[in-house]
């Protein structure tokens, strides 16, 4: 952020950094003012780190009055003022452990004695005052500019969290200082209730925390589930007196307030850099949103002799994460047409890069999720993508839309063969019903053609689709018409090439029942459900000729699958393809071929990240196909964690945390071999 500064020439710089003042001043304004910020806190940040490196490398350009000098916004109107006892300060903040471990060291240099810091998690919520008389709560406070602020004790009083009386013995006054979040199941019951009443959802739970803090009914606030961590204690009379901050916190404690149990007490830089790490990797572990680490000298005589500048203390700095959410153009609203005929929305996002990838697609899912977020092509969109999950578009930018933005709709017919698309009543998914359709086509073969189901070497994707637009392809059934003289004339496809397919395509007439019922694509049937039907069924005429509840009986597998899977053999062009197949001589039976050695017989193996040499329906159908479960999540069953590159945090936190093995691509292939970790 701060590297373009040098090179640029003075009144470009001078400029630059006079337009950035103004842009930090507009969104603290609307951040702190209005509770309606209009872009998340990593873009704001990079503003102001942006204009920090002007600043500090120019002292000529800074300006007295710049908003870098002085805390947040101001006060709005709806509530009235409140001029804090001691200013409410801001932390200096880094996203670099570089300058973390810098922090630390210029302040064991400074206090020369022993040092101890308290790390805590960043709440990422809204600081608020809360003041007690003679152990009641008789105003609680937003910080607003960090002078004054609104009084909000109306509101405050609803929240459970807090204390309304304080366990005695109580001093005389006491102000406690924390944080007001909301948490991320409470977020998401208040979006679910936002959009069932036809009600804008909220961008991120701050956010909504915020927006739930300023109502003019407290009711409205009673009803939002609000929470409360307290961190600090301000002016105290009549109370006991303190040495160390962890003394004030364990007070906190047993006057009624909720304090963080992660806040640790470390003594050492390294200690404390591993405390940053370990919160950045486990950050979704907690059912509360943190943007990073508050990292404070223990010693509160210490802290006295530091002192603070104009904003800030020096005595605590802010680890802060990278940004896991930031805006971006939302170029189009595109739709595609997936092997079951399910239409689905997704984002054209103009790339952006956050939580350590580039994103440029990001799925809406359906059209209620369109319509609940109200995002429209044209609009500035916030991406969030966090850990593994992924990416996603949260909402529009609504002070940044163009004016005349027209609404999304979402297309009537399917775009990729033009059939009408159908919404069934109740259903929230939109499907393209035309079996003909090419776009289902290309996809559905290859699929029949994958590893996981029929597993027809040298027929890709890519093959299938020059062999569709040849003609050669209609459906899977046609894989088996297939000829050489067909295939030759393509381009591509030479003498060696083509007998390679051949074989290939001849080798899978023999694959179990198993395998031939994964590549049909029926929907909801995946490989669990087709193991199970296969063993059960033994051959696909008895399953053809089986009623829904039988099916349904089976075990792991109910009504949802059964109606599919008889919906689908009931439509006659199914059961044609069906009977091509069997004149090809494609096997019908469970026990076609040899089963696999089942190593994993009762493992539940969990798969994480990205692996080099399988795709994750691969991994999941080896496993599988060795008698092992591979859930999607890890519990205390789980046997082992095979983790790819970039795996999910939570995944790993909760194998740590229970002591499951975590093992690499490698072992992996151990495992499946034999059904042992490789020792070491
Ligand atoms: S201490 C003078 N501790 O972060 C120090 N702040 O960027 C006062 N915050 O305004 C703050 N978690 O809203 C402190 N454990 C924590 C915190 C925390 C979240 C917020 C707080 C503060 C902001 C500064």
């Amino acid at each position: 952020m701060s590297e373009p500064v040098a090179t640029e020439p003075p009144e470009e710089l001078a400029a630059r950094a006079e337009a950035l003042r103004e842009l930090v001043r507009y969104h603290s304004e609307r951040y702190f003012v209005d509770d309606a910020p209009e872009i998340p806190d990593g873009d704001f940040d990079a503003l102001v780190a942006e204009l920090e490196a002007i600043e500090s490398s120019h002292p000529d350009l800074a300006d007295p009055t710049s908003p870098t000098r002085r805390v947040g916004g101001s006060v709005a109107a709806t509530f009235s003022e409140v001029r804090h006892r001691s200013p409410m300060m801001s932390l200096d903040k880094t996203t670099s452990y570089e300058e973390l471990l810098a922090w630390g060291r210029r302040i064991e240099r400074y206090v020369g004695a022993a040092v101890g810091f308290t790390c805590e998690p960043k709440i990422d919520g809204l600081a608020m005052s809360l003041l007690y008389e003679d152990g009641r709560l008789a105003r609680a406070a937003t910080r607003g500019d960090g002078t004054v602020g609104e009084d909000v004790t109306a509101n405050v009083a609803t929240v459970a969290a807090v204390p309304r009386v304080l366990a005695a013995p109580a001093p005389r006054v006491v102000e406690v200082r924390g944080e007001m979040y909301m948490s991320v199941p409470a977020f998401e019951a208040l979006n679910r209730r936002q959009s069932a009443a036809g009600a804008r959802s909220f961008v991120n739970p701050r956010n909504a925390a915020a927006g739930s803090l300023r109502q003019k009914d407290p009711g409205v606030t009673a009803s939002r589930q609000l929470d409360f961590w307290a961190y600090q204690v301000g002016e105290v009379v009549g109370g006991p007196s303190f040495e160390r901050h962890g003394q004030t916190l364990e007070w906190l404690r047993r006057l009624g307030f909720p304090v963080n149990p992660h806040t640790e007490l470390v003594g050492t830089l390294e200690e404390v850099d591993a405390y940053c790490r370990r919160w950045e990797a486990d950050r979704h572990r907690l059912d509360y949103e943190i943007d990073g680490v508050v990292v404070k000298l223990d010693d509160l005589a210490q802290r006295a002799e530091l002192g603070s500048t104009s904003r800030a203390p020096r005595w605590a700095i802010a680890y802060k994460f990278p940004p896991e959410e930031r805006t971006t153009l939302l170029r189009d609203i595109m739709v595609s047409v997936g092997r079951t005929g399910k239409a689905t929305p997704f984002a054209v996002l103009e790339p952006v890069s956050v939580g350590g990838a580039r994103i440029s697609m990001a799925t809406l899912h359906n059209e209620d999720q369109v319509l609940a977020k109200d995002v429209r092509p044209g609009d500035t969109v916030v991406v969030r993508r966090a850990g593994d999950v992924i990416p996603e578009v949260r909402g529009p930018v609504l002070a940044l839309r163009p004016a005349g933005l027209a609404p999304w709709s979402f297309p009537e017919r399917c775009p990729s063969c033009g059939e009408r698309l159908v919404r069934l009543e109740g259903e929230s998914d939109t499907f393209c019903v035309n079996l003909d359709c090419p776009g289902q086509r290309v996809q559905r073969i290859a699929h029949f053609a994958s590893r996981p189901a029929m597993d027809i070497e040298h027929l890709g994707e890519r093959s299938v689709a020059q062999f569709v637009r040849a003609g050669l392809l209609r459906d899977v059934a046609d894989i088996y018409a297939l000829t050489p003289d067909g295939v030759a004339g393509l381009e591509g496809w030479g003498g060696t090439s083509v007998a390679n397919l051949m074989a290939a395509v001849d080798a899978s007439r023999a694959r179990p029942l198993a395998n031939l019922l994964v590549g049909l694509s029926i929907r909801h049937l995946g490989a669990t459900g087709s193991a199970a039907l296969a063993a059960a069924f033994g051959h696909l005429d008895r399953l053809l000729g089986a009623t829904a509840e039988e099916i349904g009986a089976v075990e792991g597998v109910g009504t949802v699958i059964a109606d599919s899977v008889v919906g689908f053999f009931s439509l006659q062009r199914n059961r044609d393809v069906v009977e091509r197949l069997r004149l090809a001589g494609v096997n019908f039976e469970g026990a076609g071929e040899p089963q696999l050695p089942q190593v994993l017989s009762g493992k539940s193996v969990v798969v994480t990240g990205t692996l080099e040499g399988w795709s994750r329906e691969e991994a999941e159908a080896a496993i599988i196909a060795r008698g092992g479960r591979s859930p999607g999540s890890v519990s205390k069953r789980t046997a082992v964690v095979v983790a790819g590159s970039e795996p999910g945090a939570a995944k790993l936190a909760r194998a740590a945390e229970l002591g499951v093995p975590v093992v690499g691509e490698a072992a992996f292939a151990a495992l499946l071999d034999t059904g042992e970790l490789p020792a070491g």
